[in-house]
């Protein structure tokens, strides 16, 4: 009886060594199925709180990831204090930077996306600007800039050639931002380039992104 006993319990530890070693297993970095229900892979840390998708504490927003309808945070206090640095510091270069669009809410985003629609048809409007829900512009932690110099090519492709989309394009990141939507990462990011949509992320991640030429989206293991 004693050696029944002994047996089954030496059995069991056994037993339970091999399910924990098949768990860590399953857990790996890289294990490809662990991560995919997680909807991220690379031991990225995914996380809902009231319907907003943070990544490693960083909010994602996009085509596949929207905000609810009734998220309406306003302007970021720290993207603010950030963005003023990065207009004040452009414009003691003589670039004459300014805002062309920050936080816009579920409602505005509605009524903008309908009018493209109307304007050019659902399909190139899905392009080049995002279904009320996907707009990073939601998030307060998004904005566009221009430049009030002339000729004005604000919100055109062309804003990259000029003093301010160069500058912009070469020093966001020390200030926290990261140009979202860049050239040849279309299909990662669901839009088209856009030199004048910056984001905030903070200065590490902006550095880590600038330097790596990943877009959000592949830097958080999307
Ligand atoms: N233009 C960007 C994609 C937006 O509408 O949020
Ligand atoms: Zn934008």
């Amino acid at each position: 009886m004693k050696k029944l006993i002994i047996g089954i319990v030496f059995i069991s530890i056994i037993l339970m060594a091999c399910s924990n070693q098949w768990r860590k297993d399953d857990a790996k970095p890289g294990n490809t199925d662990a991560h995919k229900k997680q909807g991220t892979n690379n031991n990225h840390k995914k996380k809902i709180k009231n319907g907003v998708t943070f990544i490693d504490d960083i909010l994602i927003v996009n085509k596949k990831i929207p905000l609810p309808s009734d998220y309406n945070p306003g302007v970021d206090k720290s993207a603010r204090t950030a963005l003023t640095k990065l207009l004040n510091d452009g414009n003691k270069k003589g670039l004459k930077l300014t805002i062309t669009s920050g936080f816009r809410s579920y409602q505005r985003q509605q009524t903008l996306f309908n009018n493209y629609v109307k304007k050019d048809g659902e399909k190139a409007a899905n392009k080049y600007s995002a279904k009320p829900g996907s707009s990073e512009h939601q998030s307060g932690l998004s904005f566009d800039i221009g430049s009030t110099k002339t000729p004005q090519v604000n919100f055109n492709t062309d804003f990259v050639k000029t003093k301010a989309g160069k500058w912009l394009k070469a020093h966001a990141h020390e200030y926290g931002f990261i140009i979202r939507y860049p050239k040849g990462k279309e299909t990662i990011t669901g839009y088209q380039y856009e030199p004048w949509h910056i984001r905030y992320v903070g200065k590490k991640h902006a550095k880590a992104i600038y330097e790596s030429h990943l877009t959000l989206e592949e830097y958080l293991g999307l």
